[in-house]
């Protein structure tokens, strides 16, 4: 299984080193999942061992005159090859599809492991037009890169306290499915309560969780329900 932490604009310094420190240590008898982490770029902590540490945002370059952006060289210098792309936030204050493609192009250029989020509104979702909604936000990527994973990410249910239904989760994983042989996670509302359910639903072999994994304790007691040890 695959558990990923965003943990958006929150953290500091101080607080992402504790994080990571005590994540490794709980991760250290525990391998057998797949773990990353995408802190703030501030917080890039140096020294993780057993887990894999993000970026949520970076700009398509390698360096350059890009005021306030971060590359590929920043990048390296903390040993970040796993990037988020297309996180319905980052949408929402400005990357178009144009620089998602962009952005894309050069994470599978220098084999960046992506996590590619994808989800729609409830607008959308009450039209009935999901399927079509998220078939256009893939269509300009590559589905079959191999280290590609694809995160659906309903906006409806993003930070409400309540996943999207099972039912609807199972029926667009199923879809996704069917476009690619990526991994697939899903992300919205992730808690103690229901991650267990998400993580049986067909398809799923993950989960990308915001609030329920600010506190590392809880990112922790996420990973180990599952897994009882
Ligand atoms: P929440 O778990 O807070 O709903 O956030 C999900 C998310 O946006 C992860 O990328």
């Amino acid at each position: 299984m695959i558990y990923a932490a965003n943990l958006k604009c929150h953290h500091s310094r101080a607080s992402f080193a504790l994080y990571a420190q005590k994540l490794d240590e709980a991760l250290k008898i525990h391998t057998k999942d797949e773990v990353f982490v995408f802190p703030p770029s501030s917080c890039f902590y140096a020294n993780v061992k057993y887990f894999t540490q993000g970026a949520q945002n970076f700009y398509p370059c390698v360096q350059g005159a890009f005021t306030g952006e971060i590359g590929k060289e920043q990048l390296d210098e903390f040993g970040i090859n796993s990037v988020l792309i297309g996180h319905s936030e980052r949408r929402a204050l400005g990357d178009n599809e144009n620089l998602i493609k962009a952005k894309f192009d050069f994470a599978k250029e220098h084999a960046y492991t992506i996590v590619f989020c994808i989800g729609e509104d409830l607008v959308c979702k009450k039209a009935g037009k999901t399927k079509d909604f998220l078939h256009k936000q893939l269509e300009n990527i590559d589905l079959n890169y191999e280290k590609l994973i694809i995160a659906y990410e309903p906006i409806y249910s993003i930070g409400t306290g309540v996943s999207a239904e099972f039912k609807d989760i199972e029926e667009v994983l199923l879809f996704l499915n069917s476009l690619s042989k990526a991994k697939l996670l899903y992300g919205g509302s992730v808690n103690e309560e229901n991650i267990k359910a998400i993580l049986d639903i067909k398809h799923c072999d993950g989960v990308l969780i915001g609030s329920g994994a600010l506190k590392v304790e809880n990112f922790i007691s996420l990973i180990k329900r599952i897994n009882k040890c």
